[in-house]
């Protein structure tokens, strides 16, 4: 793979709903040598976000937006033009993109999502494993379009569910797999950049 050192990383902005703990994850990612990205930009729909503390503390820009305003959004499109976005990494952001939005940036946009697609797309995934007697669960990383959850996946983890497990330990096993897959998916998609 290239190194992108400094000014030649992909400028990248994260969106975030709540925790932000694979913003948080990201980061720290993008600070590395082997990083393709650096995040210019972190996006909210929730003023509450818990993971807008992060952005705040390493100096990152942070814009909360209300996706149901017609008018914002077009103001964070130009936004992200303006600040030459070239990634949106949708990190447990729980809004629907719409599709001009989707549009504008086609092929830009990455998710990760707490279950192997294209099973349990939506909400709450562990649940729905658990009551399903799934022997085995894990995450994705793929492409938005604009099938919810829909889009060509970049990489998987599979992991194993134990019989102990409950919606809290699976939560957690699944979140140590997605701060690997995600950095390791952002990779995956610059190898040839
Ligand atoms: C993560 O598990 C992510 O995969 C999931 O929300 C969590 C966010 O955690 N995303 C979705 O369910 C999207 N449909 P975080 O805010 O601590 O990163």
């Amino acid at each position: 793979m290239v190194k992108l050192i400094g000014v030649n990383k992909i400028n990248t902005s994260v969106f975030i709903s709540g925790r932000g703990t694979n913003l948080k994850n990201l980061i720290e990612f993008s600070k590395k040598n082997s990083s393709p990205i650096k995040i210019n930009m972190v996006i909210s729909n929730n003023k509450k976000a818990y993971g807008i503390r992060y952005a705040k503390k390493n100096k990152i820009k942070f814009k909360i937006i209300n996706f149901s305003k017609k008018s914002e959004i077009n103001n964070l499109l130009k936004i992200l033009n303006y600040n030459n976005i070239k990634l949106i990494c949708l990190a447990g952001f729980l809004k629907i993109l719409s599709k001009d939005f989707i549009k504008s940036f086609k092929g830009k946009i990455i998710n990760i999502h707490p279950s192997l697609l294209p099973r349990y797309k939506g909400l709450n995934t562990h649940e729905r494993v658990l009551e399903n007697n799934e022997k085995f669960t894990g995450c994705s990383v793929h492409f938005v379009n604009e099938k919810l959850d829909g889009g060509k996946i970049i990489l998987q983890k599979k992991i194993k569910i134990f019989k102990n497990d409950n919606i809290k330990s699976l939560k957690i096993r699944v979140l140590k797999e997605e701060y690997k897959l995600y950095p390791k998916s952002i990779k995956k998609i610059f190898t040839n950049y």
